[in-house]
């Protein structure tokens, strides 16, 4: 099953690609930025077809934050209940966070996220800020997504993090390892 008819901005091959990792994850996956659903449902469906049950945070404010000139606001949380509903099966693994991702980062322990997917503020600022909070919180070994990756801000926000290991890119979308290192 397709989520394309959902507006949005994720391909076909990048919603596969969350489908796959997020159907190896175990504990704890959280999407920063939800929009409308496209991207929550195609991790979601992954869940859904694995043998385990990770909690699924997807974290979004609709509160107006203006993401490339686009604004998003509270009719794309409508639209996201809206989706989610169509899709029980699926939308029954989301739990949705209305919230910006920096109120959401001590909702999870540290080392214990499987998996991230970062689509929320694009800024070097805010991709600066998500990962600072979130990595500490990943899982060594885990898997970090970012899309959006043809921008310069989120490319050399993420250059400083020193854990990541740069594995493919589908798309516009880049998979990453986390190698917590010794400690
Ligand atoms: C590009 S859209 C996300 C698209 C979505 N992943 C999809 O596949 O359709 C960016 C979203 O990030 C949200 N956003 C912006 N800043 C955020 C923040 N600090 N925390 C969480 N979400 C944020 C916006 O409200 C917007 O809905």
């Amino acid at each position: 099953m397709s989520f394309q008819h959902i507006e949005g901005w994720l391909t076909e091959d990048e919603g596969l690609r969350l489908e796959s990792h997020a159907s190896q994850c175990r504990e704890l996956i959280v999407e920063i930025g939800s929009y409308r659903g496209r991207s929550s449902l195609y991790i979601a469906k992954g869940i859904e077809g694995s043998t385990f049950n990770p909690i699924f945070y997807s974290i979004d404010p609709h509160a107006g934050i203006g993401v490339n000139g686009h604004n998003f606001d509270a009719d794309d949380l409508a639209a996201c209940y809206h989706n989610f509903a169509a899709h029980p099966e699926f939308g029954q693994h989301i739990r949705k966070l209305v919230m910006r991702s920096d109120q959401a980062a001590p909702l999870c322990e540290n080392r214990s996220i499987d998996m991230l997917f970062v689509d929320g503020d694009h800024s070097y600022e805010g991709v600066t800020d998500d990962l600072c909070r979130y990595l500490p919180r990943m899982k060594q070994g885990g898997c970090v997504i970012l899309h959006d990756w043809y921008l310069d801000s989120v490319r050399t926000a993420t250059y400083q993090f020193d854990c990541l290991v740069y594995g493919d890119q589908v798309d516009n979308m880049k998979v990453c390892g986390v190698n917590h290192g010794q400690s």
